[in-house]
């Protein structure tokens, strides 16, 4: 791709061109304001680098584990819904792509192909992302209903525990090495251009005869017609624990932005972390991830590791989470936007820029492998003279 595209931004230029635009907004948008959208990215370029001299920096070496599994370098694949609308490749074709870059795709539970497809297209580690749909709680609602409403609710409150715990056993049985849950979505965020392009929602391969969406909503989006039949709000940390006791996979949460939680976290036994704010799309003002990553950290004291994602568009953002305690960081548009452009290539080049981009950073900031990467390699609150 010699002419192509030369860092993330201009991937994102020729996927604007190469989408339609109710898709392209559906990718790129964020919610209400797009605030946080916005300074996801800016937050970064608020820290600058104290790099080191001198140092033989004749061989970098990027590799890292997770949960006991081999990465290249600490740059994984985001879960990001229904990818068949960038590419009619859709999740195959990122699966494909992650795998020959050596790292990990957490797959969407809102992926167009199903989980089963995914892991017969790709043997590499893989991970599976979870809206959980009432554990718990769901249990004593049943019991609630069935006791005080009708037969029909009953079914459907019992049928929601189920949706969750099939999904989790159909990962288990294709090879998925863990199970990461999101938490940041007990509603959809409001997603304003989603709205006023009546965003249709694509299929959905994993959800096909567990629950039946209406897809013809009056008024919003499909998506939100999609999200408010699958989605639970009555989520909460004893349905982490019911997860805990119907399977054997680690458990990483995503989307926890305060010290608080991550602590909450840590004593309900997960096996990692994720600093999300789902790329600013559900609720607006937030902080940006990276200014939050350093009280995660600190809360969590080591006890799991810490990832981060949102607004990750270049090496030097990857080191400077890792500076700040990140164990890896995740990308979800960038990915998107190379499945647009040029299908399983796209994603190819696009983690390779990034790899190759944290490389260069690691060679010029005097840190020849990951163990290097300090606080002391980054200062943050860097304010631009005026
Ligand atoms: C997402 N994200 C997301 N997260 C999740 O847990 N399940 C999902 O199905 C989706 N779907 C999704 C679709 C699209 C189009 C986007 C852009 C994002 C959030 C995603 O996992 C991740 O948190 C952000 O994308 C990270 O921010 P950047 O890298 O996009 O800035």
């Amino acid at each position: 791709m010699e002419d192509g595209p030369v860092n993330l931004r201009e991937f994102q230029e020729l996927a604007k061109r190469n989408l339609p635009k109710m898709y392209y907004d559906y990718f790129s948008g964020g919610a209400e304001d797009q605030f946080t959208l916005r300074e996801n990215v800016e937050a970064f370029q608020r820290i600058m680098l104290r790099p080191r001299i001198l140092v033989d920096v004749s061989k970098i070496d990027m590799s890292t584990t997770l949960l006991g599994y081999n990465m290249s370098s600490p740059i994984l694949v985001a879960p990001t819904g229904s990818q068949q609308l960038a590419h009619p490749q859709g999740e195959l074709a990122t699966a494909r792509a992650a795998a020959a870059c050596n790292t990990i795709m957490v797959l969407s539970f809102a992926s167009n192909y199903s989980l089963e497809d995914v892991a017969s297209t790709c043997s590499a580690v893989r991970f599976y992302q979870l809206y959980v749909r009432s554990g718990f709680d769901a249990f004593c609602l049943c019991f609630h209903c069935f006791i005080t409403c009708s037969f029909e609710q009953f079914l459907q409150v019992f049928k929601r525990r189920d949706v969750s715990a099939a999904l989790l056993q159909r990962a288990e049985r294709n090879g998925y090495k863990a199970i990461v849950v999101t938490v940041d979505t007990p509603r959809l965020g409001r997603r304003e251009a989603d709205i006023k392009n009546k965003m249709i929602m694509p299929r959905n391969s994993n959800l096909e005869g567990l629950i039946s969406v209406d897809v013809n909503p009056t008024g919003g989006s499909k998506l939100e017609a999609f999200a408010s039949e699958t989605l639970d709000p009555s989520l909460s940390w004893k349905d982490i624990e019911w997860l805990k006791s119907i399977t054997k996979l680690p458990i990483m949460v995503k989307g926890i932005i305060t010290a608080e939680d991550a602590r909450k976290a840590v004593d309900a036994g997960v096996s990692g972390i994720v600093v999300s704010n789902h790329g600013a799309r559900q609720l607006d003002y937030t902080p940006p991830t990276i200014s939050v990553l350093d009280e995660v950290v600190k809360a969590v004291s080591g006890a799991v590791p810490v990832l981060l994602d949102g607004g990750v568009r270049r090496g030097t953002d990857v080191f400077k989470a890792l500076a700040l305690g990140a164990k890896a960081v995740m990308i979800g548009r960038p990915v998107v936007y190379g499945l647009a452009v040029k299908g399983e290539h796209g994603v190819r080049s696009v983690i390779k820029m990034l790899q190759n981009e944290l490389e260069l950073t690691m060679a010029l900031a005097g840190c020849p492998t990951l163990r290097d990467i300090t606080r002391n390699h980054v200062m943050i609150n860097y304010e631009r003279p005026r």
